[in-house]
């Protein structure tokens, strides 16, 4: 009987045991509530669960904690405790406002960490510092105001942050100095017009620096990038409105530039020569008007350029330093001119790459909106056509002019694509388009004030990708002496020469001119004159020690006078008083 009731006993307690057990594996103690749970990756999932609060009743064991999509306004002080093997924490799109110290207390294996898409203002001093094993930190899409120098302190592993600076007045350079081991550093917009020198000193390991949607920023400052040793540079959603040569010829390891969406307007030749490892330059939806010949000079190893939507006409082999490296062109969405100087990228359109939009021409008379990639060869060489530079006033010109005279020379040209003019003086060496002997911005070639020395011949060269034309003018000036008494006349004061056809033009001086310039001079003489003496006077006046009143004695010629009768003392001198300026 006693026995009976033992055995039953030890069912009883066999079957509680067993119900225990199977309780156990079916609702996981340490799943919280709305959370799933991943036994095998050990992944806790509580995306969209409408949390207000990080769950208390966490899984030691977890690896992946998703917290994203919840309600979550602060990670309390402690919070994570003892999740001692967490690797990946997401807290993505919350209300997190507060990140109390000491929050991230006891993750010391976190790899990974989001807390992108919340409403953080600040980073105070050691918020992360319990995170020595982090390599990602995701602070993007927040609003923070301010990150304290010490911020970042501990984090002894990072290699990849991603920050807001939207809202941020200043690069947070001392913070950054926390971040040696640094690979990769994202910058969601930056509300600068212009990043500062030496805004990112301390990042010595740095490779990759991106910098995206920052519309105020219309310069780099010349040491801005100064001690990084980037491979990849991304600047792109701003307002450059010229390359950054200067702040970036330094980086002379840099394999990718991006610097798309800033309306940069040209390339200009020589002068990315420094980037000797460039591979790749992304300039898309920007202004760009030209891609001068000789840009990518220097940059062997170019190997893709897309510089889809922009305004580019052409873009000639010139171009680049070779190329045989060159594997992609990107060149949709620009308004092309189809001509010869388009040739090359169809003979060499096997070894390249345009991508899924071809080139499209956009003025040509056969081709327009069409893509020439899209003909054969023999079509090509008869549609793909330049016309030579023809000078179309070739008569030579010769004139003569007096000295002072204004002369101007034309030069007017056809050609397709339009000729571009140059004009050389006599001794062979390009006229620039500033100074007195200038280049109009129509062409032609005005010579002010003519003088002497600038007596030869000019030539006047047009050129374009299918050849060149060429003009000679030549120009005799008279000297000042001879012309004066040739175009001596008086009421001729004339302001300013009225060039006409020939080339003759009145000379600006005359006797009227010497007249006026005489009277000026006399006239400044007698004011400085004027101007001493009121000096000396005001100079006198103020010597105190000085008499001003002089008294002279005299005697009166009729010492007996009427008056004086009788009084005795007649013969008294009389005095006069005068005043001494
Ligand atoms: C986590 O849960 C959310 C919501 O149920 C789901 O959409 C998502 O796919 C889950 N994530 C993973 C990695 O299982
Ligand atoms: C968390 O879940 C969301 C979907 O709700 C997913 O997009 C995200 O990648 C997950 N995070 C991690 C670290 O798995
Ligand atoms: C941050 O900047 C955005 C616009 O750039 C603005 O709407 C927001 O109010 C700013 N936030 C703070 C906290 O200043
Ligand atoms: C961008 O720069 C141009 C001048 O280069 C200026 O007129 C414009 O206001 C700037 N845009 C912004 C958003 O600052
Ligand atoms: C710069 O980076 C390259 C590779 O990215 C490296 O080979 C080179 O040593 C670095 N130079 C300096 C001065 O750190
Ligand atoms: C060209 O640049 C744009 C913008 O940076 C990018 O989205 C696209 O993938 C690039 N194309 C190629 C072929 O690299
Ligand atoms: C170019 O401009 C100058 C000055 O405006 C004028 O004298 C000249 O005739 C112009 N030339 C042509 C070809 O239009
Ligand atoms: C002009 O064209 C000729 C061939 O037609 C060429 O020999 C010459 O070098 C060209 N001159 C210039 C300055 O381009």
């Amino acid at each position: 009987m006693f026995e009976r009731i033992v055995l039953h006993l030890r069912l009883l307690w066999a079957l509680l045991f067993l119900l225990s057990v199977s309780l156990a594996a079916e609702t996981h103690p340490l799943c919280p509530q709305s959370c799933r749970c991943d036994a095998e990756l050990l992944e806790v999932n509580c995306s969209l669960s409408q949390l207000s609060t990080v769950p208390s009743d966490l899984s030691r064991d977890a690896i992946i904690l998703n917290l994203t999509h919840n309600k979550i306004k602060t990670l309390l002080h402690q919070q994570f405790q003892s999740l001692r093997q967490l690797l990946h924490l997401d807290l993505n799109d919350n209300l997190l406002e507060v990140v109390e110290l000491d929050a991230f207390l006891g993750l010391e294996s976190l790899q990974f960490l989001d807390i992108s898409s919340n409403d953080i203002l600040v980073f105070l001093d050691f918020t992360f510092q319990d995170l020595p094993a982090l390599q990602h930190l995701n602070a993007a899409d927040n609003q923070l105001v301010f990150v304290s120098r010490h911020a970042f302190t501990g984090l002894n592993s990072l290699q990849e942050l991603h920050l807001d600076a939207c809202n941020l007045t200043a690069v947070p350079t001392e913070s950054f100095s926390q971040l040696t081991t640094l690979r990769s550093l994202h910058f969601h917009c930056l509300s600068l017009t212009s990043l500062p020198n030496y805004a990112f000193h301390y990042l010595v390991q740095l490779k990759e620096l991106i910098i995206s949607h920052c519309p105020w920023l219309d310069a780099l400052s010349g040491n801005s990038l100064l001690s990084l040793n980037l491979t990849s540079l991304t600047i792109t959603h701003g307002n450059l409105s010229v390359m950054p040569y200067l702040p970036l010829h330094h980086l002379v390891y840099l394999v990718s530039l991006d610097l798309s969406f800033n309306p940069i307007t040209s390339i200009q030749g020589n002068l990315l020569g420094d980037l000797l490892r460039l591979q790749e330059l992304h300039l898309v939806g920007g202004s760009l008007l030209r891609i001068e010949t000789r840009a990518f000079r220097g940059l062997v190893n170019f190997r893709l350029l897309n510089v889809s939507r922009n305004r580019l006409t052409t873009l000639e082999s010139g171009a680049f330093q070779s190329l045989t490296p060159l594997k992609t062109l990107i060149l949709d969405n620009n308004p092309l001119a189809c001509d010869c100087r388009l040739l090359w990228m169809v003979q060499r359109r096997v070894y390249l790459d345009f991508g899924r939009n071809l080139p499209m021409c956009s003025s040509s008379l056969h081709l327009e909106d069409w893509s020439f990639l899209e003909f054969s060869d023999t079509e090509l060489s008869g549609l793909l056509t330049c016309q030579q530079p023809q000078i179309l006033n070739c008569k030579p010109q010769r004139v003569k002019v007096n000295q002072g005279q204004t002369v101007v020379f034309d030069c007017i040209a056809e050609g397709d694509p339009t000729p571009s003019l140059s004009w050389f003086n006599p001794q062979l060496r390009p006229v620039s388009s500033t100074g007195r002997i200038w280049v109009l911005t129509n062409g032609s070639l005005e010579v002010r004030y003519a003088q002497p020395q600038d007596s030869g011949t000019y030539y006047c060269l047009a050129s374009n990708a299918a050849g060149n034309d060429s003009l000679k003018v030549s120009l005799q000036v008279r000297p000042f002496l001879t012309s004066r008494k040739s175009t001596f006349h008086l009421g001729g004061w004339i302001p300013s020469s009225s060039p006409d056809v020939n080339g003759n033009h009145e000379l600006t001086f005359d006797f009227k001119t010497l007249l006026i310039a005489a009277s000026i001079g006399f006239l400044s003489f007698f004011s400085s004159v004027s101007v001493c003496f009121i000096f000396m006077f005001l100079w006198s006046k103020s010597k105190g020690h000085i008499k001003h009143t002089a008294t002279i004695k005299y005697v009166p010629h009729s010492t007996v006078s009427t008056s004086a009768r009788g009084n005795g003392n007649y013969m008294e001198t009389s005095r006069f008083t005068m005043k001494l300026l």
